[in-house]
């Protein structure tokens, strides 16, 4: 393993990775192949963009062109795929792109690389694999598939794909499967910073049905570890949950920002449930902790670090919700709020 891609490696987990890794492995090199997409963006990748063992490319994983080119240029011998269209409400406004990079996307990047004669594939997936599961359960590896939502879907799409491509072509391939994480550098999309950031300008915080729904909470730093931590000694054709063991109600996620910040809970409105939404996730990780990994942070730390990481780098997430990211909100929100408010 000498030169390693990172496809998707300017979102929010790729990057973690790639800042880390770049630092605590100055003998191999770190190639990111993006195509900063409204999720991708170059600054968080200013820590490490003047290290010699670190390059951006920019393209895209389902353009055979893209792969084959990058692939060539820098001798690659290894792909990490963080590349993703990963929030899964806008799946439901905007339909093709998910097929398109998440499950198409794999399919070519998968093919480039066995005719590059790569070693190792690594690919990111998801516990939305195993869809809702019942209170009290937990999903371990072997559960079968069961996607609800067409983001899902895609992911367990890409994931077939891949255990296809270790049988029927040899190539060595491992898959992890994280839960919902949180940390700095994360589209004020998802849950956490956009609670945070709306919570900082005093504005609605619009929280879907009861609130009620549960999520395995993981600190993105310990995601990326435990990626590193199978890329280097997962078995071939294995399948590794990440868990950050931390089970919480979104309401009480919500709760705790409103705590961390100071903020008062009628900031909170229950809007109309997100359609097809899964009450609940939670996962056992057994198999990686085997391979050595263990979170380095803990729920309530990690929570407080990251308030604390939104309220001092407004440089970071002004500047994007300035831009496209107003028209989203109207689209997803607007009418969901006035229905609360009325
Ligand atoms: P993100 O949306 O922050 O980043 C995705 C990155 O992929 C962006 O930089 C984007 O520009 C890039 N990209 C999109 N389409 C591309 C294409 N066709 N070619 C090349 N690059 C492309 O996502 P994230 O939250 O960092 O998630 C990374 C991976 O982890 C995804 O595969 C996601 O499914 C998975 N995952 C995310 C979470 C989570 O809670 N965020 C949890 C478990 C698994
Ligand atoms: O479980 C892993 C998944 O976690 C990843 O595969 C996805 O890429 C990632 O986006 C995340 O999906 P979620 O849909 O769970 O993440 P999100 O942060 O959008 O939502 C977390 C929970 O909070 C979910 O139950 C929906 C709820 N929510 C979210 C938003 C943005 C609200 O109630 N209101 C909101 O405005």
């Amino acid at each position: 393993m000498k030169n390693i891609l990172v496809t998707g490696g300017a979102g929010f987990i790729g990057s973690a990775f790639v800042r880390q890794m770049v630092l605590r492995h100055p003998d191999l090199n770190f190639i990111v192949l993006d195509l900063l997409t409204y999720a991708g963006n170059l600054k968080n990748l200013l820590p490490v963009s003047d290290e010699a063992n670190y390059r951006f490319v920019q393209g895209d994983i389902a353009s055979r062109e893209n792969c084959a080119s990058v692939m060539k240029e820098h001798d690659i011998d290894t792909v990490v795929n963080f590349a993703a269209e990963s929030h899964v409400h806008r799946r439901i406004l905007e339909p093709d792109a998910f097929i398109r990079t998440n499950t198409l996307g794999v399919n070519v990047l998968l093919d480039e690389a066995c005719r590059a004669g790569i070693g190792r594939f690594l690919q990111v997936s998801t516990d939305e694999v195993y869809g809702d599961i019942a209170p009290g359960t937990f999903s371990v590896e072997e559960d079968p598939y069961l996607p609800n939502s067409p983001y899902s879907a895609s992911k367990a799409g890409a994931e077939l794909l891949v255990r296809a491509w270790q049988v029927t072509h040899d190539l060595d391939t491992v898959i992890t499967r994280g839960s919902n994480t949180f940390g700095p550098y994360q589209y004020p999309e998802k849950l956490m910073p956009f609670f945070i950031t709306e919570a900082i300008d005093g504005r609605a915080l619009p929280l879907y049905g009861d609130g009620r729904q549960q999520r395995d909470w993981l600190h993105v730093d310990d995601h990326a570890s435990a990626v590193a931590c199978v890329l280097f000694h997962g078995e071939s054709g294995q399948v590794y949950n990440i868990a950050g063991e931390h089970q919480a109600r979104n309401l009480d996620i919500t709760r705790r920002i409103l705590e961390l910040l100071d903020k008062p809970e009628s900031l909170v409105r229950h809007v109309p449930d997100r359609e097809g939404h899964d009450r609940r996730y939670a996962m056992r990780c057994e198999r990686l902790k085997a391979l050595g990994w263990q979170r380095e942070h803990s729920f309530e730390e990690a929570a407080a670090a990251t308030v604390r990481w939104y309220q001092e780098n407004e440089w970071w997430w002004r500047s994007i919700k300035a831009g496209d990211w107003q028209d989203w909100y109207e689209r997803q929100y607007a009418a969901r709020l006035a229905a609360a408010d009325g």
